[in-house]
């Protein structure tokens, strides 16, 4: 019997890791991603390698994690409940992916999570990890111990021996965090008051908006089939791009929110998030999307999207629905491709200019000026008419409401 195990290298999953191979007889296997965190994850390596571990897997995973998980989610201008980009979200599904992946070389037949029994992200761990590895078994030490307070916590690392650096948990937030590349996000602590405003040294990435330089940032984003390829004219992968804009975007104060969400598992939750680059990659691609895309098709995807959303928010990437959708997604942006423009200031995100070979915007039909013949002024009249035909009729009923 052998458990992979999502591990960090932080005090939480070195507890579990001890944890787990008491408690079920097993050897652990951990799994250390860096996804563009901001955290060196190499130390976890001599964290593990203390704790007895023999299988230690450390990736730099964060070219995929832009590249197959965020820049999909944002061809369709995902947003959950109008505000909240998704950042921890869309991360989940590739860390259930790898785990499934590892344990499958290992041998091992469970795989292990470091979520508590409260929130979103046992869900997503599990559910991805069922779609893709029907037989798994799940260890979530959250919901089987009784270790809750961080002092049962600490007992239990002197009792064990495991090596935590305490003087550096003392001074651990005091906020539950979770960072990547697309986001890092702060909840509990004094945000479990939804009423108290957050500490301006909680934000980590991005300055205020009031403390935001004077001068704006100009920007100029080169997509093609609805990806971002290019900043400034430069060609950038994905993570380079959005780490680029992640810089920019936190300069110029871009990207803070805060919102009370509706969890999967029933609860409201007060969070706060700051997802820069991501701000503006959902402005811009709204703006490519404004020249290139025919107007049923956006709209058509509008109306899907808050379902796409909810699919991400509740842990069913890995779920034929959503595959099925993507595909629809994807195949839209067959001609979401040139440049948008974009003016940073203050915690703004201006669009001030969008180009394409593949435009749909015809100066010569929208002018004011003068006709080009494609648009015949007259033909409006009769258009008018017939769509006011149903409302005469239920007018002349006297369903008017006047
Ligand atoms: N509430 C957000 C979500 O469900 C953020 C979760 C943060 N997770 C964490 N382990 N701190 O996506
Ligand atoms: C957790 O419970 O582990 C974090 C919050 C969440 O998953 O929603």
């Amino acid at each position: 019997k052998k458990v992979v195990l999502a591990y960090s290298g932080g005090l939480d999953t070195s507890v579990i890791a001890k944890w787990i191979s008491e408690t079920y007889q097993c050897e652990v296997v951990t799994f250390t991603a860096d996804l563009g965190q901001g955290e060196e994850v190499e130390p976890a390596r001599a964290k593990a390698e203390a704790l007895g571990i023999k299988e230690i897997y450390i990736e730099d995973l964060r070219e995929e994690f832009v590249r197959d998980f965020v820049y999909p989610m944002f061809r369709a201008n995902t947003i959950y409940e109008g505000e909240y980009l998704l950042g921890t979200s869309i991360a989940r599904p590739l860390i259930a992916k790898r785990l499934v992946e590892i344990a499958n070389e290992t041998g091992a037949d469970a795989i292990a999570h470091g979520a508590t029994g409260k929130g979103n992200d046992q869900v997503r761990f599990e559910l991805g990890a069922y779609a893709l590895k029907p037989g798994v078994k799940v260890v979530a030490p959250w919901r089987e111990w009784d270790l809750s307070s961080r002092e049962s916590l600490m007992e239990y690392c002197e009792e064990h021996k495991i090596p935590v650096d305490f003087s550096s948990s003392k001074k651990k937030s005091p906020y539950s965090m979770d960072a990547n590349l697309l986001h890092i996000s702060y909840e509990s602590g004094i945000l479990e008051d939804p009423w108290k405003e957050a500490e301006e040294d909680m934000w980590r990435w991005s300055v205020s908006p009031e403390a935001a330089p004077d001068e704006p940032t100009y920007v100029e984003l080169t997509y093609e089939k609805g990806d971002i390829v290019a900043v400034n004219g430069e060609a950038m992968t994905p993570a380079t791009v959005l780490t680029y804009l992640n810089k920019v975007g936190g300069e110029n104060g871009i990207g803070r929110i805060d919102i009370v969400e509706n969890r999967y598992v029933g609860m409201k939750a007060r969070g706060c998030y700051e997802t820069p680059g991501g701000t503006i990659m959902l402005r811009a691609h709204r703006a490519i999307e404004s020249i290139t895309l025919d107007r049923e098709v956006a709209h058509l995807k509008d109306s899907l999207m808050p379902k796409y959303a909810e699919l991400i928010y509740n842990g069913y990437w890995w779920s034929p629905e959503r595959k099925m959708m993507q595909k629809m997604i994807d195949d839209s942006q067959e001609f979401v491709s040139g440049t948008v423009r974009l003016k940073l200031y203050k915690g703004n995100v201006i669009v001030v200019g969008r180009k394409s070979d593949e435009s749909l915007f015809d100066e010569k039909i929208a002018t004011m000026e003068e006709d080009a013949g494609a648009y015949d002024q007259k033909d409006a009249e009769g258009f008018i008419k017939l769509n006011a035909l149903r409302l005469k009729i239920a007018a002349s009923k006297g369903r008017s409401s006047l």
